[in-house]
């Protein structure tokens, strides 16, 4: 199944090349044939429950640009090669300020600015591109757009049911940024998301005396970076979808492990894990939050292991980092590190203890006003205490612990949290003072997540130790008076995870 439709903006070549493949019928007698005879019933549009929050966190928005016009694009297709485009996903911050999630919707944009009337309240007006009529060619014709190609789309009147939010046609967009805006009204836009929005911020500015190109970006940024800080602190529409996320997570898990004997048998046990974690993420969420991390023996200790191609052995360990996303695009992060054949060995206990001392110490005080670069420090404290009865540290705990020792960070690189939401290292345009430097406040949401990690050729390890790498990973929420694991409900002890283990596998 192949598009027989030139794309926007291809040149004449691209389009020359296409139609030589393109086998659409252009007569009339056509054109009328497939306008007519369609059920055109639509069923009742439903109100989502995301609709009664966005409009508290639109208002907490204006608050901070008084006098701004506010662009929020969704993005655009993003080519995976030739004619193919990867599945849609929108921006964050759209997708936050909207309440739309999952594949929705290309090209769109949101505009948000402060009431005339009552400035501390928000006005926003959501443009997209509704479903074409049965007589265009973009309803059978084209094959990003057309609903024999991509399914039904929805009209203005349907989605303004879902998000609470006045529609408009996309068509109209121009004429609406450009209405009012000069030295009373501002105009901003996040950057990096829509070329052609983008553009058309700056040709509206530059016609109404305001500031473009470069000279613009600083203040375009802080739109980018107040929405990461806005997000710091979940609402309770958030904090339920987190627990969903982590739920479907945590089912992913069990059926990975379920699966295990399916990959130890096969030479490349690690995709069989991927996979079927993926299935998972893909019946009970949109996917996955991020590529999932499938890293048995060795691979444990590359972090960023996605190419999951390795075998999976018995008597090595698995580390798997995997979160599901669920249709409003907030993910779960959890990593757990199991023992292939349901048991641990001395060595694999061992570290994995030293791990979960330096997860618990974490747990034990996070708690609101502590600072979140805190966390980091604490779990450092035992990984180091870990690191020097072994021998391996070339200095005292306190040189290592020190901004210019450090060395513990050969077997620890990362670090030990970071926020979570709709993005799984989210918020991160906050500035330093509201992230790392902030305090905790309840309704945050982070991982808590150290690890050691041994490679297998580091000779100054005692070699049962090199090539075990362990990260255990949780999600929490603080709370007023500590933090709340969302992931609790996946074993963390060794003990815990043999019975989870057996109990799974019959
Ligand atoms: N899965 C990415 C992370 O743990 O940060
Ligand atoms: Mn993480
Ligand atoms: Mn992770």
């Amino acid at each position: 199944m192949n598009d027989t439709t030139p794309a926007k903006n291809a040149d004449a070549e691209i389009e020359e090349r296409k139609s030589a493949r393109s086998q659409r019928p252009t007569s009339q007698a056509f054109k009328e044939f497939i306008a007519k005879d369609w059920d055109d019933t639509l069923p009742p549009a439903k109100r989502r429950e995301v609709a009664d929050f966005t409009p508290a966190r639109l208002n907490r928005l204006v608050a901070e640009f008084p006098n701004t016009r506010l662009v929020f694009p969704a993005g655009v297709y993003k080519v995976r090669s030739n004619d193919t485009d990867y599945r849609f996903r929108p921006h964050t911050a759209f997708a936050y300020y909207t309440g739309l999630g999952t594949d929705e919707e290309p090209d769109s944009v949101l505009v948000v600015e402060p009431s005339r009337e009552d400035p501390a309240r928000a006005e926003a007006t959501y443009f997209f591109k509704p479903r074409a009529g049965r007589d265009t060619e973009e309803f059978y014709a084209d094959s990003r757009y057309g609903e024999l190609w991509v399914g039904r789309r929805p009209t203005l009147d349907e989605v303004e049911t879902r998000i609470g939010i006045p529609c408009a046609h996309i068509d109209t967009l121009r004429d609406r940024l450009a209405k009012d805006v000069g030295p009373e009204l501002n105009l901003l836009v996040v950057r990096d998301v829509d070329p052609g929005i983008e553009a058309m911020v700056d040709e509206v500015r530059g016609q109404n005396s305001l500031s473009t190109g470069e000279q613009a970006v600083a203040e375009h940024d802080r739109l980018a970076e107040f929405a990461s800080e806005q997000r710091l602190v979940k609402d309770e529409f958030e904090i339920g979808e987190m627990r969903k996320a982590v739920a479907a997570t945590i089912a992913g898990f069990e059926d990975v492990v379920r699966h295990l004997p399916r990959a130890v048998a096969h030479e490349r046990g690690e995709r069989v894990i991927e996979g079927v974690f993926e299935m998972t993420a893909r019946t009970e969420g949109n996917g996955v939050g991020y590529d999932t991390i499938a890293a048995a023996g060795p691979h444990a200790c590359t972090l960023h292991w996605i190419r999951n191609d390795g075998k999976v052995r018995e008597g090595e360990m698995v580390l798997i980092d995997a979160g599901v996303e669920v249709d409003s695009l907030y993910t779960a992060d959890i990593t757990r590190s199991i023992p292939i054949n349901g048991k641990f060995s001395p060595v694999q206990r061992k570290i994995y203890e030293a791990v979960l001392e330096a997860a618990d110490a974490v747990f034990a005080v996070a708690k609101p006003g502590m600072k979140f670069r805190e966390l980091h420090q604490t779990a450092m404290q035992v990984i180091v205490r870990k690191l020097d009865e072994w021998d391996l540290l070339p200095c005292s705990q306190e040189e290592s612990l020190s901004p210019d020792g450090q060395f513990h960070r050969r077997y620890m690189v990362h670090g030990t949290s970071h926020h979570l939401g709709m993005d799984v290292h989210d918020c991160a345009q906050a500035r330093r003072e509201m992230y790392l430097d902030a305090e905790l406040e309840p309704g945050m949401v982070f991982t808590i997540e150290p690890g050691l990690y041994f490679m297998e050729n580091d000779l100054t390890v005692p070699e049962e130790m090199r090539g075990i790498g362990v990260r255990i990973e949780d999600d929490v929420l603080v709370t007023e008076d500590g933090v709340e694991n969302l992931s609790a409900a996946i074993p963390r002890t060794p003990d815990e995870i043999e019975r989870w283990m057996a109990g799974l596998r019959g």
